[in-house]
């Protein structure tokens, strides 16, 4: 190959003065750049200044009003949940949509719990409450057993599991959406109907 390439042609001409179209490019990418900037530290600050919290759900009350078997293998249970959703932002309104959690026992599903979308003002907190009763809930001679040898020991779970959509609005930095998931064991005395304590809450600990 040739080391002699031809001279470049100076496309700005000889006087070297900026093309006025270069120079508004310039300009633009300035601008957008600072914007940027100017953004990133808006919304930084008002971060620091807001401190978003995730709005949350858990479950604050749990209890085993009634649990009772017969011969067919029919399980009759009644359940109290207090769920409570919780929005600890001092700044900001939370939503709560979406709201689907299923019970299960054993591998049975025996309620699923819905709620309306509904807001939880600043730095509050609203209680859904839900009695589950279950209808008769046909039992699998194995299931039943497990019953039978729960009730001896005094100890029956339940499974709960499910998902919330959060939204919070954040003053400058807009709204923001999270998707939260709850799944937990709930424990219960048969004897006296009263749970033990579990974390049971879509903030992860
Ligand atoms: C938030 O609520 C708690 C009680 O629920 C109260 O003690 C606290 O002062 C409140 N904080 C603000 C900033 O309003
Ligand atoms: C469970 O216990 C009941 C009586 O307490 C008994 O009749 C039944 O056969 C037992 N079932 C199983 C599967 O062990
Ligand atoms: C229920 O019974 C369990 C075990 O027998 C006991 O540990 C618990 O304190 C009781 N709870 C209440 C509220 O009586």
């Amino acid at each position: 190959m040739s080391k002699h390439f031809p001279r470049r042609t100076n496309f700005l001409g000889p006087d070297r003065t900026t093309n006025p179209l270069i120079w508004g490019a310039a300009m633009i990418c300035t601008i957008i750049a600072i914007a940027v900037i100017i953004t990133g530290l808006v919304v930084l600050i008002g971060y620091k200044i807001i401190r978003p919290k995730v709005p949350f759900i858990s479950v604050t009350f749990a209890h085993l009003d009634k649990i009772s078997y017969d011969q067919t293998g029919l399980l009759n249970t009644q359940i109290t949940l207090i769920i409570k959703a919780e929005n600890d932002n001092v700044r900001a309104h939370a939503s709560f949509s979406d709201i689907k959690f299923l019970l299960h026992f054993n591998a049975l599903q025996i309620a699923q719990l819905r709620a309306a979308p509904f807001d939880v003002p600043k730095n509050n907190s609203v209680d859904l409450k839900y009695v589950i009763p279950s209808l008769s809930i046909p039992l699998e001679p194995d299931a039943m057993e497990d019953v039978n040898i729960s009730l001896m020991q005094d100890k029956i779970s339940f499974n709960l599991k499910g998902n919330v959509r959060t939204r919070w609005r954040v003053g400058v930095i807009g709204s923001i959406k999270f998707w939260g998931s709850l799944s937990c064991q709930l424990q219960f005395f048969p004897s006296n109907g009263s749970s033990t304590y579990s974390h049971c809450s879509t903030k992860s600990k």
